[in-house]
């Protein structure tokens, strides 16, 4: 069954290949790194790109061998294509409406060279980190907010985080003891996707199926904000 799966794989890869006019080149997966994934996983894919840690998300390490000769190719490529949609756990979007599956296949092609022998594994191995946020909503929340609040809201709650000082208004401090506790379910959701903010408010008003299914773990994290408020 698995050669039979890699036989129409690899007949699928042929078929794109020869429907195309030009066939990438490793240059060019070099290039789409540089363009599409050097900001979060910086130039080495360390994992020290400025933008991954804005984010408040650490990206992994691409670079580290033993790490990534557990995971094939086509689970490389897959996770690069599909992203959190099909991994919640990866907390990455996935590039399949950017970039071809052409271009993916030689993205991953190029950050297979980026490997870097350190010896055995020291942390968890991919199967590991996938079970990772199972039965622990409030640390999903707490990437969630992160990931979408803690540029503006601070990761503390504070009001202070990083595009705070170029939003034109004030984002509130949503950690603080009084604010937090009087947030409920429905007044945050229709904040946060209220369409009759624009042209007024400041905070992005964010699309319902991104955010409404992960509003009530994102709320569970704010509301611990207030113990480490101001500390
Ligand atoms: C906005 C930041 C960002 C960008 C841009 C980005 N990534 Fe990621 N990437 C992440 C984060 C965050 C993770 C997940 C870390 C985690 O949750 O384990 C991740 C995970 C991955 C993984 C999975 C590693 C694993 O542990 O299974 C691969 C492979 C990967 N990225 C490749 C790419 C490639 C190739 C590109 C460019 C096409 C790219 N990434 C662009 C942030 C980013
Ligand atoms: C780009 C900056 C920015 C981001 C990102 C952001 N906010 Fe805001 N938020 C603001 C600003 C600024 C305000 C103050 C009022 C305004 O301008 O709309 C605000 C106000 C709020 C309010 C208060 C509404 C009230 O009662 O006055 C809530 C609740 C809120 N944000 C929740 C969130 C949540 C949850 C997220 C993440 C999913 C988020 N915000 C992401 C900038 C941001």
């Amino acid at each position: 069954m698995f050669i039979y799966s890699r036989v129409i794989l690899i007949f699928g890869i042929c078929l794109i290949a020869t429907n195309t006019a030009y066939s990438l080149s490793f240059e060019d997966g070099k290039k789409l790194y540089n363009s599409f994934c050097i900001h979060c996983h910086g130039i080495d894919g360390t994992g020290t790109g400025q933008a991954g840690d804005l984010s408040g998300v650490p990206t992994g390490d691409l670079s580290n061998q033993a790490y990534m000769s557990l995971l094939s190719d086509d689970e490389v490529i897959s996770r690069v294509a599909y992203g959190e949609e099909k991994y919640p756990y990866l907390q990455m979007p996935g590039w399949r409406s950017n970039l071809s599956n052409e271009e993916i296949k030689v993205v991953v092609d190029y950050v297979r060279t980026l490997a870097v022998d350190r010896g055995p594994l020291a942390g968890p191995t991919p199967a590991e980190r996938s079970e990772r946020f199972k039965n622990d909503p409030l640390n999903r929340g707490k990437i969630y907010y992160l990931r979408f609040c803690s540029g503006c809201h601070g990761k503390k709650g504070d009001g202070k985080g990083w595009m705070a000082s170029k939003a034109l208004n004030k984002p509130i401090a949503i950690g603080s003891p009084e604010i937090a506790s009087a947030l409920t379910f429905d007044g945050v959701k229709s904040y946060v996707t209220d369409t009759g903010r624009w042209g007024k408010s400041y905070m992005p008003i964010f699309p319902e199926e991104e955010i409404i299914h992960k509003l009530d773990e994102i709320l569970a994290y704010i509301r611990t904000l207030p113990e480490k408020y101001g500390k």
